[in-house]
């Protein structure tokens, strides 16, 4: 299987992450014979720097040939100035689109060893282990008409649109029961079906899906109860789906369960499984050039781009593990700091995974 990667570090505390995660990426590489050949392009701030643009149209055609794209963060204060139709955001926003990535998985663990860097009680986080399936390329972030116009009267009005095509839901409820069923074969589905029509589509079509996956347990919840459960008994949930809007605000909602943003990684996905990986932290301008940014979600990313774009489930199941055992050494990045541990930066952090999965 060819495994052709692009690595696009990013802006701010992008290139510190991606080294480390390359780093732990060329061991497995080497470890599991999986033949893995990087290259290199810039994205967001760093294009528009080298291009002009946040992303090239050469750039997208490199991620085009790619069979997986490895992505740190984009953005930052330096490029605040600029045309709002080149900021760095965008860079990020077109390669989604434009490649099609309407899958976005984002688990949301929490590892043991940081159960007291979680706000919940121990008992309602503990073992936490869930994954949302976010619609991420229609919706209301993309459905048109929109408009913002000043009526008659001299009121201010503006409306945005909430489209679903029965082709959109169903390719992102098989990534739902596809998902759930290599896991706890439980799947929840999120909509507002009784408000709105879209919802009431999407509810339909994830029940004919679900004809065609008997063995996964399929149920369907209102999204201001689903915001409710997350954070009451988050642990019922195996595999969430919802839609764009719902899912952004959920698997954001989700993340601050496990305690810090610095350990989430995530997948964007299209029709063949290929893929763009990343963490979901941004750029952080704070603390970047300071070598003290938490490399372990670009890490993840890696493991998870193993996993679902090559199907190399040792190699991804080593680096998860890896990541484990550098917990259970206690060493950590500043942002899941705790007494008794010992501080670390990015690289030492990234050398400390390297090491443990070498001697797995
Ligand atoms: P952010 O995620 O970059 O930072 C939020 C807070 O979390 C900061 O205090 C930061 O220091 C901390 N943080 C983030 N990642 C960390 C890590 N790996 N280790 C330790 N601490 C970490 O979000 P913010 O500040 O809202 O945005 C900064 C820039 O990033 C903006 O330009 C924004 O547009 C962009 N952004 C890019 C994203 C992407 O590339 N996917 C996603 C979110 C924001
Ligand atoms: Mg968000």
């Amino acid at each position: 299987m060819s495994m052709k990667i692009l690595v696009l570090p990013g802006d701010g505390i992008g290139p510190e992450i991606m080294a480390e995660a390359v780093k732990v990426l060329e061991l497995a590489n080497d470890k599991f014979d999986l033949g893995a050949e990087l290259s290199y392009d810039d994205l967001g701030g760093a294009a528009y720097d080298r291009y002009g643009s946040p992303l090239a149209d050469e750039t997208l055609e490199r991620a085009r040939q790619a069979d997986a794209i490895l992505l740190g963060a984009v953005g930052g204060p330096k490029w605040d100035a600029i045309d709002p139709a080149l900021r760095p955001e965008r860079g990020l926003l077109k390669i989604r689109s434009q490649l099609e990535l309407f899958g976005n998985l984002r688990p949301a663990i929490l590892y043991p060893q940081l159960a007291e860097a979680s706000t919940l009680k121990p008992e309602v986080v503990s073992g936490l282990d869930i994954l949302i399936v976010r619609e991420l390329t229609g919706g209301i972030y993309f459905g048109q008409p929109r408009e913002r116009k000043v009526l008659e009267s001299g009121e201010r009005f503006a409306f945005d649109t909430l489209p679903y095509s029965e082709s959109e839901v169903r390719r992102i409820a098989k990534v739902g029961f596809d998902s759930a069923r290599v896991r706890g074969k439980k799947l929840c589905s999120v909509d507002k079906a009784n408000v709105l029509a879209s919802s009431q589509l999407w509810r339909e079509v994830v029940e004919e899906v679900g004809k065609d996956y008997p063995d996964v347990e399929l149920s369907h919840m209102y999204v201001d109860n689903a915001a409710m459960q997350l954070v009451r008994a988050p642990k019922q949930f195996d595999v969430v789906v919802t839609d764009n809007l719902f899912g952004d605000i959920l698997s954001d909602q989700a993340s601050m369960l496990t305690g810090s943003i610095g350990m989430l990684p995530s997948a964007s996905l299209d029709a063949n499984n290929k893929g763009m990986y990343e963490p979901c932290h941004g750029s952080a301008p704070d603390i970047a050039g300071k070598g003290i940014a938490n490399p372990l979600a670009t890490i993840l990313s890696v493991s998870m781009m193993l996993r679902y774009s090559f199907n190399q489930v040792e190699a991804a199941d080593a680096i998860e593990q890896a990541v484990s055992l550098v917990l259970d050494q206690k060493l950590r990045t500043g942002d899941i700091m705790s007494e008794g541990c010992q501080l670390v930066g990015t690289a030492q952090m990234g050398d400390a995974v390297a090491a443990a999965l070498k001697n797995l």
